[in-house]
């Protein structure tokens, strides 16, 4: 698979209020059915667009914001991040989390940045406990290309439905969340 990490000039546009309006985060928390007080990684989390979000609906519970890139993370810092928001530089694929201690992942925008998905899977069903829950948005390479990255760099829900099927995961939930976006839930099982 082609793969190409975003580029952190371009920041601002993944918090615009046009991007919230469009990508509705609450929706995806409601999606995701994940009660206040648990804790929820948010892998790939840049500068923080589902970030906050998580934050408010977690309540007492903690959204992990993880992300390879520094860059993104300084921009995110600068945001001032409220109490329940623990900043965690990881790897490509290697994150410094416990087993079993998350309850929810969301990738937003991700997937088709991923060097070996398969890999990044793995590592985020040892951090999730038994039935966590994963939830992944990204580009559909079968949409007309308007905006995002090139048709090239996307991956088709089918091929990510079957990655994490490979992984041991069981998809609960696939549609196209908007007119060039998929989204697709899945239970850890074990
Ligand atoms: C397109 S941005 C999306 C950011 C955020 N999720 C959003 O929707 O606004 C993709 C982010 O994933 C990060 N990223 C790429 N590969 C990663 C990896 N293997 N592990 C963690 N973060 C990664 C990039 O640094 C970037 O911040």
């Amino acid at each position: 698979m082609s793969h190409k990490k975003f580029d952190p000039t371009r920041a601002e546009a993944l918090i615009s209020a046009e991007r919230y309006h469009e990508l509705k985060p609450d929706i995806m928390l409601q999606k995701l059915g994940i009660p206040p007080g648990s804790t929820i990684l948010d892998l790939g989390c840049g500068n923080g667009f589902f970030t906050f979000p998580a934050a408010v609906a977690m309540g007492s519970g903690m959204v992990i914001a993880a992300d390879m890139s520094e860059p993104m993370l300084s921009l995110l810092r600068q945001r001032n991040t409220p109490d329940n928001i623990q900043i965690l530089q990881v790897e490509e694929v290697k994150m410094d989390i416990e087993d079993d201690s998350v309850d929810a992942a969301v990738l937003i925008a991700l997937y088709h940045e991923f060097k070996t998905p398969l890999d990044n899977l793995t590592e985020i069903k040892r951090v999730l406990k038994t039935e966590g829950k994963l939830l992944i948005l990204d580009w559909d390479p079968l949409s007309e290309k308007e905006r995002g990255p090139a048709k090239a760099h996307r991956v088709e829900k089918k091929q990510a439905m079957n990655d994490l099927k490979a992984a041991g995961f069981s998809v609960t939930t696939d549609e196209n969340y908007t007119h060039d976006m998929w989204m697709i839930i899945a239970n850890c099982n074990t």
